[in-house]
């Protein structure tokens, strides 16, 4: 379908953005079901001031990405439940100028482990207590796992469990709580540029029968799922969670079912090409 004048535009605003995939996935589901509207990537500074321009621009569906999913809370007219308990947004919609905010990295992170391993009644350790652990323990919660946080500094993985109703907050050296689990997620930025050489526990913390998964995915396979992997553990790798996160946002600003594998192979293809 050709841009016209009754075009409905979406977008994601972040900084940087010209790396992201987001644009390529949308765009090809709205192209794959006839859809009139068109997804665009802005580069923005200033939170505030996008907002502004977005909301008198009528621009219907936002996508908020790194370094603006928490100030942006302040400048949307309503948070949603899910936004307000992670304590960021990540998605904003646009209903005749009421700008609602929601969340949906939670489905991201936790749909791309659901793809490979059922959560319900599982046991999971959770390595970090960021703002990236956070969507993920609400995601396990509500799926109905039993989470324990582990962290470099215990503090705030004992805030973080108290706001979830967790049991205790731990250490990342305890190795028998850590062995205990069905599966294991790591949510730090250790093993991520420029700490690719490194990992978030000793990796005879594993035992085979876990499944191990990293969420971090730049570079795809990291030293972490890497020895997993060696070890004989089920490795789940966090290159899908951008796919998985953009499936609700597509509903949310359509109010269709996105499509799925059409948005899938937009991501690997756009993927294969920037190697
Ligand atoms: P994000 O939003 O990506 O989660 P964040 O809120 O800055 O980012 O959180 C980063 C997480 O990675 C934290 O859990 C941090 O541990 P601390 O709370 O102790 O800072 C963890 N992290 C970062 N670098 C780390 C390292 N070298 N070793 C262990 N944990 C690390």
């Amino acid at each position: 379908m050709s841009i016209s004048a009754k075009t409905k535009i979406c977008c994601i605003i972040g900084n940087p953005v010209e790396h992201s995939l987001s644009p390529v996935m949308h765009n090809a589901g709205y192209k794959a079901l006839g859809l009139d509207y068109v997804y665009v990537a802005f580069r923005v500074e200033n939170i505030q001031k996008a907002i502004d321009g977005l909301r008198a621009l009528n621009v219907r569906g936002i996508v908020v990405t790194v370094p603006h999913k928490i100030d942006v809370l302040r400048y949307v007219d309503s948070v949603d439940e899910t936004a307000k308990k992670i304590g960021a947004v990540n998605t904003i919609v646009n209903d005749n100028g009421v700008l609602t905010g929601s969340n949906t990295d939670w489905n991201g992170s936790v749909g791309a482990l659901k793809h490979v391993t059922s959560i319900t009644n599982k046991t999971v350790a959770v390595f970090g207590a960021g703002g990236a652990a956070r969507a993920v323990v609400y995601g396990l919660k509500r799926e109905g796992a039993t989470v324990f946080v582990f962290n470099r500094t215990i503090e705030k993985a004992k805030i973080l469990s108290e706001e979830f109703n967790l049991d205790g907050g731990f250490s990342l050296h305890e190795k028998s709580k850590i062995q205990g689990a069905d599966i294991v997620i790591n949510t730090t930025s250790v093993g991520m540029h420029p700490l690719e050489n490194e990992i978030p526990i000793p990796i005879n913390y594993l035992n085979k029968q876990q499944v191990v998964y990293d969420i971090v995915y730049t570079p795809k396979e990291t030293r972490f799922l890497q020895l997993a992997k060696n070890q004989g553990a089920r490795v789940v790798y966090g290159d899908t969670m951008v796919l998985y996160t953009a499936i609700p946002q597509f509903e949310l600003f359509t109010g269709v079912k996105a499509p799925t594998d059409v948005m899938r192979s937009a991501l690997e293809n756009a993927a294969k090409e920037r190697k």
